[in-house]
Parts: C-alpha cells; sequence; structure tokens
C-alpha cells in the first residue's frame, strides 16, 4: 500500500475529529475574545518545528488545538477591515470541495462543479440586479479587480500581442489600494492612475471626472477605463454610478466597479446601487458581505467575448474538442487562472441551505448596526464620526485634547489589547480614524455598542483628558 493511503474508516476518524473539534470552537465563539493572547514569540513557539520525517498519525490533529488559540476568531465583536464572519454551511462546503478535489479549469475535468459555478454566477448577478452577466470565482477583489481591469485594457489598448502602452485609468482618490495594484501590474503604470476628486461624502466628482479627461485627451494621452467605487473601503461611500456610466459612454472608455465590500448589499438596498449594471465588469466579494469563508471573490462581466479576448491563449494540450456550449466551455479562457478549486460549492450549499432571503436579512441586520452605532458615537460627548455612514463602515474617534492622531492610535491599540471587540483604522482626510465595519451575521446590538464602551474605556487607560 502506498504510505499516503488511508482507510475510508480513518478518514471517517479524522473527519469526525475535526468535525468534533470545529464544533466546539463554533459554541465557544460568543464568548472568544475578539483577538487571541498571543504573539510573535507565542506563535514561533507553537509552530516553528522542524520538518516532521517520520508521520505521528492522528496525533496530528492534537496540535489543532494551538492554531485554534493563536488564531483571531470569527467573534460576533470582530469588525476590523472588510472581513465576512464565515458561515460555517460554507466552511461544510470547502471540506466536502477537498475531498472532491476538483479542478474547475473546464467542463470535461469537473462536470458538475463547472456548471454549478456558472449557475452560481449567475445567481449572484441576478441577486445584485445584473441579470444576463457572466463570470467567475476567484481569489478576491484584488484578483477580480485585476482581472477587469485586463479585460478593460485589452478592450480599448490592446497589449497581449505587443506589450502595453502608455494609457490612462480614472479612479476617486478613495479607491481601494488592489486598483494601483492592478495599474502597476498590467504595466499601465501607476503614475497613469488620475485619483478624481471626492465629496464631502467621500463621492467621485462627475465634473471633475469628465475635465479630467478632457485634459489627459488634450495631451495626447488615451483615456481607457474608469474604476468606480461601490463601496469605498474605509466609508463605505457609493460613487455616483448612473452619471459616471453616461461618462464612460461619452467617451467610450470601459466602465469597471470594484463593489468588493460594497456590491452585495444591493441584495438588500439595490435603490442605492442604481446604474451598476451599467457597467462592463465588476468585481465583489462572497467571502466579506455573503459570509463566506475565504477564498471566494467573483468578477462580473457582461461580454465574455472580451474575457476571452484578454485571456484566451489555448495551449494545444488544453484545447477543447467539444463544440457543445456547456461541455465546450472552458473557464481558463475567461480568466487567469488554470487549476482552480471548488470554490462554488460553498457558495451553493449556503445559497440553498439559508435562501437569498436570510441573506437580504443579514446584511439589513449589519446596515442596521452601523446606523445604531453611529447613532450611539453622536450621542457620546468624548466621541465623534468623521464620515456620514453610508453602508456598514462607521469611521470615528476619541476627542482628544491635543493630538489626536496619535491619541487614537493608541487607544485603538489599547482596544485590541483588551480583546473584547476588534475594529481597525483609517485615514479620513488625513486625520486618523477608528474604523468598524460591520460585515458579521453573528453580532448582537450588545456586541455593536460594546465598540463604544471598550473605545471609552480604552481612552481612560490611555489617559484621555476627553473634551
Ligand atoms: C473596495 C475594496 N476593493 C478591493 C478589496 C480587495 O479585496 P480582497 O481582499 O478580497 O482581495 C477590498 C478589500 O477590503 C475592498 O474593500
Amino acid at each position: 500500500m502506498n504510505p499516503l493511503e488511508i482507510s475510508a474508516e480513518e478518514f471517517r476518524r479524522l473527519a469526525e475529529l475535526a468535525s468534533g473539534a470545529a464544533g466546539s470552537y463554533l459554541s465557544e465563539l460568543p464568548d472568544a475574545p475578539a483577538f487571541p493572547q498571543t504573539s510573535g514569540e507565542a506563535t514561533l513557539a507553537a509552530f516553528d518545528q522542524p520538518l516532521p520525517q517520520e508521520g505521528m498519525g492522528a496525533e496530528a490533529l492534537v496540535a489543532i488545538a494551538d492554531v485554534f488559540r493563536h488564531s483571531r476568531p470569527p467573534s460576533p465583536r470582530f469588525f476590523g477591515y472588510v472581513f465576512g464572519s464565515g458561515d460555517p454551511v460554507g466552511a461544510v462546503g470547502d471540506l466536502l470541495a477537498s475531498v472532491l478535489n476538483q479542478n474547475v479549469t473546464a467542463w470535461r475535468s469537473a462536470p458538475a462543479a463547472v456548471t454549478i459555478e456558472r449557475v452560481v454566477v449567475g445567481w449572484l448577478a441576478e441577486a445584485i440586479g445584473c441579470p444576463g452577466f457572466v463570470g467567475s470565482l476567484c481569489g478576491g477583489g484584488s484578483s477580480a479587480n485585476l482581472m477587469g481591469l485586463a479585460m478593460a485594457r485589452e478592450a480599448h489598448a490592446a497589449a497581449n500581442e505587443d506589450g502595453a502602452r502608455p494609457a490612462v485609468i480614472y479612479a476617486s482618490t478613495e479607491v481601494h489600494m488592489s486598483i494601483a495594484k492592478a495599474v502597476a501590474l498590467l504595466g499601465i503604470g501607476r503614475r497613469n492612475l488620475r485619483l478624481i476628486a471626492v465629496d464631502e461624502g467621500f463621492r467621485m466628482v462627475p465634473k471633475a471626472l469628465r475635465s479630467a479627461i478632457q485634459a489627459d485627451r488634450e495631451r495626447g494621452m488615451l483615456p481607457l477605463a474608469i474604476v468606480a467605487s461601490a463601496g469605498t473601503v474605509n466609508t463605505g461611500s457609493i460613487d455616483p454610478l448612473s452619471e459616471i456610466a453616461a461618462i464612460a459612454r461619452e467617451h467610450h472608455l470601459w466602465l469597471h466597479v470594484d463593489g468588493a465590500y460594497g456590491v452585495l448589499a444591493a441584495i438588500t438596498i439595490p435603490e442605492k446601487f442604481s446604474g451598476l449594471a451599467e457597467a462592463d465588469s465588476l468585481s465583489l466579494d462572497p467571502h466579506k458581505w455573503l459570509y463566506q469563508p475565504v477564498d471566494c471573490g467573483c468578477l462580473l462581466f457582461r461580454d465574455p467575448a472580451a474575457a476571452r479576448a484578454a485571456f484566451a491563449h489555448t495551449g494545444e494540450y488544453a484545447r477543447s474538442l467539444s463544440q457543445n456550449p456547456v461541455e465546450g466551455f472552458a473557464f481558463f479562457e475567461e480568466s487567469v487562472e488554470l487549476s482552480r478549486r471548488f470554490r462554488a460549492l460553498k457558495l451553493w450549499l449556503a445559497l440553498r441551505y439559508h435562501g437569498l432571503h436570510a441573506f437580504r436579512a443579514a446584511v439589513r441586520q449589519d446596515l442596521d448596526h452601523a446606523r445604531l452605532l453611529a447613532r450611539r458615537i453622536s450621542q457620546t460627548p468624548e466621541m465623534e464620526l468623521l464620515a456620514p455612514v453610508e453602508l456598514s463602515a462607521v469611521c470615528f474617534r476619541h476627542r482628544a485634547a491635543s493630538n489626536p492622531d496619535a491619541f487614537n492610535a493608541a487607544v485603538l491599540r489599547r482596544v485590541i489589547q483588551r480583546g473584547r471587540v476588534y475594529i481597525s483604522n483609517a485615514s479620513i482626510r488625513g486625520q486618523f480614524a477608528l474604523r468598524a465595519c460591520i460585515v458579521n451575521h453573528r453580532s448582537t446590538d450588545e456586541d455593536v455598542l460594546a465598540i463604544v464602551d471598550e473605545v471609552l474605556a480604552a481612552g481612560r487607560e490611555v489617559g484621555a483628558r476627553s473634551v
């Protein structure tokens, strides 16, 4: 027998151990700290061990307890960055996807998985009001943004054969860093990313966009694409999509919408996203606001031919032999990836298990929680809001008699050390802001309001002289 072979019974035993540990972990989440008691030294002590030459069998699983102990838990009081809370139904999907070990390259390699991914992508498009859009799942919003802009470049300044030439991409000053990264990787050059001014609600100003395009044309530059944000990473602001789409049409530019954070809120508040369906491509992240375990990003686009123009370069060994639209379909002709995991299984299971209405309600609850938190902050004399709350990101700070940036940075460190809630930070008009982003199906009102208590307690500890 091959030394790697294990019996089906042994697998069942391991899976039972794992599901027992996972079940206990989930049951302890409500009381778990929002950040573990750990340090760099402690994680090295736990895990920096010699490569095992001899196997230890099921004993190997014992150390999983250490992995749990040194991990940041998906706590009901986790509000950092933009990070979904991890639906356990999705986790079951991930386990099964790994057991099935499908390589979701093309229908002939993974008939069920490819079909399910295409169906689920269609469901996502329909759920956010973009019926007819197609696309694929990927590692996250950064990959989706890169692929969307690769499509834009091939459509308007083809580079695949002869290399990239100077062209200009427009986005607001609030755009996520993954766009600057994509622009660099695509050889367009970060200097050719024009950052357009925003209004008091942190939304791109269409007039400034139009002037920038005009100015570039006059200088002989080639305007290529506009990236509109539907949920900026800092404040959750939504750029005026319809107006931006009209400018894109008028100037024959590609419109990519970065909806990695916000677009899935369109399942609950579609009215805030009017104009979304006018995009040529858009990114969204089920591992953020559909609560799925990482990784699960998605790129949607209107025209599969544009995806094939950007990504199809099929070696002879992978060429499809079927003309059948189902059996001949290959994701690798519409994506940067070749080998791909069965990401769609968790989404398919979770959507079937809970139903879209349950996700709508969960997003509604996050939106309500953000408003609740904002209200409590404005009623708290020691604190102030720093930005309007458009979706579920709340930017605020503790008032300080002097040097509010340094004071709030110290407060943040202290809040995280205290371990009851986890929040992160943002820069709002150059000011250091505390930031809570609520995309957490486990949070209660009490969990959300604990943010205020914890910031006040940390402020006292840091030695605030509150105003
Ligand atoms: C607006 C926006 N775009 C893109 C990304 C990148 O997404 P990912 O972390 O899935 O690569 C993020 C992440 O927070 C985001 O908020």
